[in-house]
């Protein structure tokens, strides 16, 4: 566990503005910011995020919550997860207090595998450019290939010597431990002999969003047919192939200006392009490209250019995979490169204006593309052609959001126009597919759907309900209302030495909390206010937001919510005041305490008349009737000092 010190300083860090707006492109409206929601497609924006109150909603999907519940959503981070990542952009240094010893073993591992790789690149990199060696072997090849040295240096490229163990001694003599050696692929050992795996490699270092190292690519300097040309880290705590692009920390911000992001294959297609000035460029590692890298990409863009060789292999690996990306809403684009020339290649051959006119010229729909290669290959044979029309139908039918609408009747026009077929018959063709999935994804969607309204109902919305009087005895406004003043106005002045949370907690009995708020969460909001308060802390809606029961925090998110209806409603009730709630908040206190206390009072009335319905003997009765005369009087003064008629 995280001490609650380190969760301390981390939360006295947050700034949401940044936080989210290193996911989201964010605009300053008045006291807000405002984006499109990373939740929902959307074409005007309606995610709004408030510095002030350190949450974010968004007007379209309805989704809101704080900084951590973005990295939650957003990230799918877990709630220890969001932390770490938050004090490792904040350098909180993190203090633990009790874990699992397993949970333990493996953040350490982590930890130990960055601190090797940290060390392995300042020793390759030296070795690259201080030695020998490295000048006459490495650096020579790297520079008669083309890579100017600013380059070289930005990606901290480095070499592996030719020597049997020269990393290796120098890391075991730097006391690194060799079982985390081995596991980070750098170091081999065999019949009890330890030696580099990398030796005589040019050496890529991967790093994540944030700059560290999780792997190597190391590549070998003569291609010779015994040795594989690239040796990867290998999959451990850190290095997981399917969630890396490479390049990607260097390509961020050029993504994000040009609202593209160009994938190559390669190493040196990232290192090359960059140098020709063309920055939006990130590389899947020779594979087809995994849903969590699409993901990673969908971040930052939603238009896709592949750009990859011409050959067969590499239209092959272009198009796999992509069914996923248009499931995403991506649009992806199609570049093949001419004459067997790779990106690196071609962009040293072409130049850096040559190549962008290039890929410009070449882009090709993927979608359409795909059917003119496998239209290519059925010619006319009739029953092949059945088949590409199934697949291009399939295809299609994976644009499916409400959004893309346009774009899938387009493809249909588009496709059908190719495959000299009528569109309403492919029309017909894409929508079974639609129906297929469906279909098969209605189970699931099912349990979604139960989950969402579950989770609907913990964060409760703002009902446009105008008939005031019925919402009293079901709507948690009310309830919602006082708990809101308290959180607001609570460690504000209410007489003398009082503070309004004093005067709350001397008018409500808190072991009868249960019999004015029916929703027993709110309760719990309440009982924990109390404990801190009680402890001599001064609780605000913050300690609650944060807070790592989340479903409390995503109450009370949802009670600070920007849709303060009920706010916009006090001043028409009372007497026509148009002060802030600022201003009022000691009439804002008052009132929805006694809301609350008014209606607590009309359901024992209720209680009572029909005791008295059913009461025989006159004893009882005459109780029951003085019970009410008592309670009405009650209310007849509460009603009085609410200063309202609505109750009439
Ligand atoms: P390429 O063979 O196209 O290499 O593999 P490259 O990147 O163009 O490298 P150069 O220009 O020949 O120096 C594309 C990518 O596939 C992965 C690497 O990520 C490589 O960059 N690959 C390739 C491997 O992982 N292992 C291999 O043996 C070969
Ligand atoms: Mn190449």
């Amino acid at each position: 566990m995280i001490s609650p010190n380190t969760i301390q300083q981390i939360l006295s860090r947050i700034d949401i503005i940044e936080i989210v707006g290193s996911f989201v492109k964010l605009k300053k409206r008045g006291a807000n910011y405002l984006g499109l929601c990373p939740f929902h497609n959307e074409k005007t924006p309606s995610f709004t995020v408030s510095p002030a109150k350190e949450i974010y909603k968004c007007f379209g999907c309805g989704r809101s919550g704080n900084s951590i519940s973005f990295l939650m959503e957003h990230e799918k981070y877990s709630y220890v997860e969001s932390l770490r990542w938050l004090a490792a952009k904040y350098n909180v240094e993190i203090e633990e207090t009790a874990t699992s010893p397993e949970f333990k073993q493996q953040l350490l591992v982590a930890d130990s595998l960055f601190i090797i790789n940290g060390f392995a690149q300042q020793f390759f990199s030296d070795a690259l450019f201080s030695t020998e060696e490295g000048q006459s072997h490495a650096l020579s090849y790297l520079k008669e290939r083309g890579f100017r040295e600013d380059i070289i240096k930005k990606f901290q490229l480095g070499y592996n010597p030719e020597g049997r163990d020269s990393f290796t001694r120098a890391a075991l003599d730097a006391q690194y431990n060799l079982e985390y050696l081995q596991k980070s692929g750098l170091v081999t050992t065999r019949d009890g002999n330890s030696y580099d795996n990398y030796r005589g490699r040019i050496i890529f270092p991967i790093h994540n969003q944030s700059g560290k190292i999780l792997g190597f690519g190391a590549r070998i300097i003569r291609n010779n047919d015994k040795a594989p040309k690239y040796i990867n880290t290998p999959e451990n705590e850190i290095y997981v192939k399917s969630k890396i692009l490479y390049g990607a920390y260097f390509a961020r911000l050029a993504i994000d200006k040009s609202d593209e992001c160009l994938l190559v294959e390669g190493y040196t297609d990232v290192l090359s392009l960059h140098q020709a000035g063309i920055e939006n460029v990130v590389a899947s590692g020779g594979t087809s490209l995994t849903p969590d890298q699409l993901r990673l990409i969908k971040k930052y863009t939603n238009n896709l250019t592949i750009i990859y060789d011409g050959d067969p292999a590499g239209v092959k690996a272009a198009l796999r995979g992509l069914d996923l990306a248009l499931e995403e809403s991506l649009n992806v684009k199609l570049v093949l490169i001419p004459d067997n020339e790779d990106p690196d290649s071609y962009v040293h051959k072409v130049g850096a204006a040559a190549f962008t006119e290039f890929v410009e010229f070449a882009k090709k729909d993927f979608i359409l593309f795909q059917l003119e290669i496998a239209l290519r290959e059925t010619g006319n044979d009739s029953s092949k052609k059945a088949a590409v029309v199934n697949q291009v139908a399939e295809t299609i039918s994976k644009i499916n959001k409400a959004e893309d609408f346009t774009r899938q009747q387009d493809y249909i026009k588009q496709c059908a126009a190719l495959l000299k077929i009528g569109e309403d018959g492919l029309h017909a063709l894409v929508n079974k597919f639609i129906r297929e999935k469906i279909t098969k994804e209605e189970t699931r969607s099912f349990r979604d759907e139960q989950r969402n309204t579950e989770q609907e109902s913990g964060l409760p919305g703002t009902k446009q309900d105008t008939e005031v009087l019925a919402l009293l005895n079901r709507d948690e406004m009310f309830e919602q209302a006082m708990i809101r003043s308290l959180l607001e106005f609570g460690m504000l002045d209410w007489e003398g030495e009082k503070k309004v949370a004093d005067y709350i907690f001397r008018e409500i009995d808190e072991n009868q909390l249960e019999e004015l708020i029916d929703n027993p969460e709110l309760v719990k909001v309440l009982h924990t206010y109390k404990g801190w308060y009680d402890a001599g802390l001064e609780p605000s809606a913050k300690n609650f937001l944060y807070h790592d029961d989340l479903q409390m925090s995503a109450l009370v998110v949802g009670i600070m919510d920007f849709n303060y209806e009920l706010s916009h409603k006090w001043p028409e009730h009372f007497e026509g005041h148009i002060a802030t709630r600022e201003e009022l908040y000691r009439e804002e206190v008052f009132s929805t305490l006694n809301y609350l206390k008014l209606r607590k009072l009309k359901r024992m009335m209720d209680e009572n008349q029909g005791d008295l319905e059913k009461a025989t003997v006159a004893e009882d009765q005459l109780v029951l009737v003085q019970t009410h005369q008592h309670l009405k009087k009650m209310e007849i003064e509460l009603t009085r000092q609410l200063g309202t008629v609505i109750f009439r």
